[in-house]
């Protein structure tokens, strides 16, 4: 059987600035696997195209063995990706029902009749404890609500693969805690999962294997006590003022 996601030889330009460059990878079924590097090394861009928000320049995204690179995003989103975006932007005068509603509606994998998406909806938000919430508009609702939300959004397409943009960025220890605390038990839930974060001890915890990008390349890919004690990752991101604590 093919990997979940294969990731084969991708390049981004953005005009004269290349963001991405040959990068490729694979991602087993069930796997957390974690995504880091410095601020601007491609890794919100790499998102992108495996989403199809943006179009690679060349290379190859497949999943579940055939090409995706190319469709339209919610092509790709009712295929089974499902993403987080870094700066999170609900519809302010939705309630947060409504929000994860038109998430489901987007993403879906299986046409649902209203009564069921509904249901779908409601059960995403009782997975992030936000169920109480449900008829409150995202207005009303806490930053840290707002990205429980975004998750809740994300889970109601009943997605294979889910791919956390900076999470826990903002978030106290505890919150951090719950989070990582969460992203595992989407394991059991036979999610595949793909985070980026700077927060090490988050990223240690929660992922089995570690891929770090660079101005656009990768520069290690392992288990994540191989990967940090690897002198070009020390060197590029983990060895000086890069990593926010
Ligand atoms: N839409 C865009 N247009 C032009 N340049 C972009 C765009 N998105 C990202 N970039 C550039 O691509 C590089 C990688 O950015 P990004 O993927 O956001 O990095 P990261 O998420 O790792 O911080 C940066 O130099 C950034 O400025
Ligand atoms: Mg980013």
């Amino acid at each position: 059987m093919p990997a979940l996601l294969q990731v084969e030889k991708i390049v981004k330009d953005f005009g004269g600035l290349r963001a991405l460059s040959n990068v490729s990878f694979s991602v087993e079924r069930g796997e957390t696997v974690g995504l880091i590097g410095p601020n601007g090394s491609g890794k919100s861009t790499l998102f992108n195209i495996i989403t199809g928000t943006f179009r690679a320049t060349e290379g190859t995204i497949r999943f579940n063995g055939e090409t995706i690179s190319g469709l339209p995003a919610h092509q790709i989103a009712k295929q089974g990706i499902a993403r987080t975006f870094q700066a999170v932007r609900p519809f302010m005068h939705l309630t947060a029902l409504q929000n994860v509603l038109i998430g489901s509606m987007y993403g879906s994998r299986t046409t649902h009749g209203r009564d069921q998406l509904r249901e779908q909806a409601y059960a995403a938000l009782k997975t992030v404890n936000l169920a109480h919430k449900a008829e409150r508009e995202a207005q009303h609702l806490t930053v840290m609500e707002r990205k429980w939300l975004e998750i809740a959004r994300s889970l109601a397409t009943d997605p294979q693969l889910i791919l956390l943009d900076e999470f826990m960025a903002g978030l106290n220890p505890t919150e951090v805690s719950e989070a990582v605390e969460f992203i595992k038990r989407l394991k059991d839930r036979n999610i595949t999962v793909i985070v980026v974060e700077h927060i090490m001890k988050a990223i240690m915890s929660c992922s089995e294997r570690i891929i770090v990008l660079n101005a656009g390349t990768k520069i290690a890919e392992g288990l994540p006590a191989d990967v940090v004690s690897n002198p070009e990752v020390i060197s590029a991101y983990l060895g000086d003022s890069h990593v926010h604590h």
